[in-house]
């Protein structure tokens, strides 16, 4: 018996009115790309999934054109228009693939945080089961209530679980519950469980556990959750490969503000993993990134000799501290233009150069940047702006195959801290070396739009992890 194909439908025909965005949610960008991107790419990368369709909102289907015709999606066969209501788009799902034995597992295009683990338990089951539901179980007590407001029934929680999706069939059997669904004037139903559930009441539904993670966007507060979700995953795949130095053979690097710190460790560590690196800064090559020429000239210099720019990381920047009514006007200037006037300044004029290679920016920020503390307010300001930056830098850029990220180094051993802070416990800072590490591994890396924190703690676990 030949093994049946396996299909992944996309659910991407609303229209996230709850959101509230004016566009479709699924097309909202998070970390660089349309939620629904992601959420491809998960199930692409996927080796038990063979196909792959979106049903998309029939008004927006435009929007996703790009992705048929680039072969970042070999498994991705059509988009069609979705229907009226969710149960309508999977109707129209069943009608275009073929095969009553295949496997079909309905995925919601804005839960992007879908895993392998939950994909394969869910094809698997289908070896067993001819439905199967993807749930969690229930943090908070569910209770049903009357029109007026009034409790009316607290069932046991222990027994109730939050539906996911995936949801997964095969496909003879969830046509056939359409089928009856047809018939039925009184159809309702907000998943396709529910209308095997109803009208195929002898199919058993086997449930696979999903995960928190994979959340549904659907109110406005779950953007936020999950444009965090995704820093914290680029934090951590970038943390995960710390231990080893990519291979930057033939690639060249701009460093701006290479000459001592987190920049210095950054020209070395890029030397050693095989780069041609050329380093600018003020006290070296007396290369201001506040004066646009000056960084044009550091580029043009740079291109001339490699041939090619593939990555371009500024490190330049000043912290002064002292409370904005006692800081000159001058000093407030310089903080700005060199934080922030200047990153813009190095990617404007690295962005033509950076078209030829699918290079990338890597820009600094600092953690303050989430918050603004006494004493840093011209400093806090430029670092939250420089993470503004680099998200919509990210955007912008997208269509052209051009990267930017952002390093948060926390507290780290530079001479800029030290000027500022004095003596600190060594064991408190991190290594400005592990630093130059991480952030080379980003600039290796297909991420864009990223935050990457690099944390004391969590370098510390990887220390111990070696020492096993
Ligand atoms: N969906 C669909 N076709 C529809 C309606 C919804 O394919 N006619 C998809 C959505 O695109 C989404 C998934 O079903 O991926 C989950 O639905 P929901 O969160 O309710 O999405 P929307 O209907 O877009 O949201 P809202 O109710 O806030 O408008």
């Amino acid at each position: 018996m030949s093994t049946p194909r396996t299909v992944a439908v996309v659910l991407a025909g609303g229209i996230g009115v709850r959101v509230g965005l004016g566009i479709p949610k699924q097309l909202i960008k998070i970390a660089g790309k349309a939620i629904v991107e992601h959420t491809l790419e998960a199930l692409e990368a996927n080796p038990l999934i063979d196909e792959i369709l979106i049903m998309m909102n029939a008004a927006a289907i435009g929007e996703l054109d790009h992705l048929i015709s680039t072969n970042r999606f070999a498994k991705l066969s059509r988009i069609l228009p979705g229907g009226e209501t969710r149960n309508d788009t999977t109707r129209l799902a069943i009608d275009a693939i073929d095969g009553d034995d295949t496997k079909v597992l309905f995925h919601d295009a804005v839960r992007p945080f879908i895993d392998d683990r939950i994909i394969e338990d869910c094809v698997r089951a289908l070896d067993e089961y001819d439905a199967v539901d993807t749930a969690i179980p229930s943090a908070d007590t569910i209770i049903e209530v009357s029109a007026d407001r009034l409790i009316t029934n607290i069932p046991d929680r222990s027994l109730l679980r939050r539906g996911q999706t995936p949801q997964a069939f095969r496909l003879h059997t969830i046509r056939r519950a359409y089928e009856i669904a047809a018939d039925d004037p009184g159809f309702k139903a907000t998943d396709d469980c529910g209308v095997v559930f109803t009208y195929l009441p002898d199919v058993p539904i086997y449930v696979v556990e999903g995960t928190a993670a994979n959340m549904k966007v659907t109110e406005p507060i779950d953007v936020h959750i999950a444009d965090k979700l995704f820093q914290l995953q680029s934090a951590s795949l970038s943390l995960e490969s710390m231990t080893s130095i990519p291979d930057l053979t033939g690639k060249s690097i701009i460093v701006f503000g290479g000459s001592y710190g987190i920049g210095e460790q950054i020209v070395d560590l890029a030397r050693r993993a095989g780069a041609t690196v050329h380093e600018f800064s003020r006290s070296t090559t007396g290369t201001d990134i506040k004066s646009a020429k000056a960084v044009r000239r550091a580029l043009t210099e740079a291109k001339a000799a490699t041939g090619r720019i593939d990555a371009v990381i500024v490190t330049a920047g000043v912290l002064r501290i002292a409370p904005l009514v006692d800081s000159p006007k001058r000093d407030l200037k310089d903080t700005i233009s060199v934080n922030l006037v200047g990153p813009a300044i190095v990617a404007r004029e690295a962005h033509p150069h950076l078209v030829e290679t699918g290079g990338q920016v890597v820009l600094f920020t600092s953690s303050s940047y989430t918050r603004g503390r006494a004493g840093y307010s011209a400093y806090s300001a430029t670092k939250a702006g420089v993470v503004n930056l680099t998200q919509a830098l990210a955007e912008e850029w997208e269509s052209a195959g051009v990267r930017i990220n952002c390093i948060n180094p926390q507290r780290t051993r530079t001479p800029m801290r030290t000027r500022a802070f004095g003596e600190e416990p060594a064991d408190s800072l991190l290594d400005p070396a592990d630093v130059a590490r991480v952030t080379l591994n980003v600039a290796a890396s297909d991420l864009t739009g990223q935050i990457v924190t690099v944390q004391v703690a969590a370098m510390r676990g990887l220390e111990s992890d070696e020492a096993h």
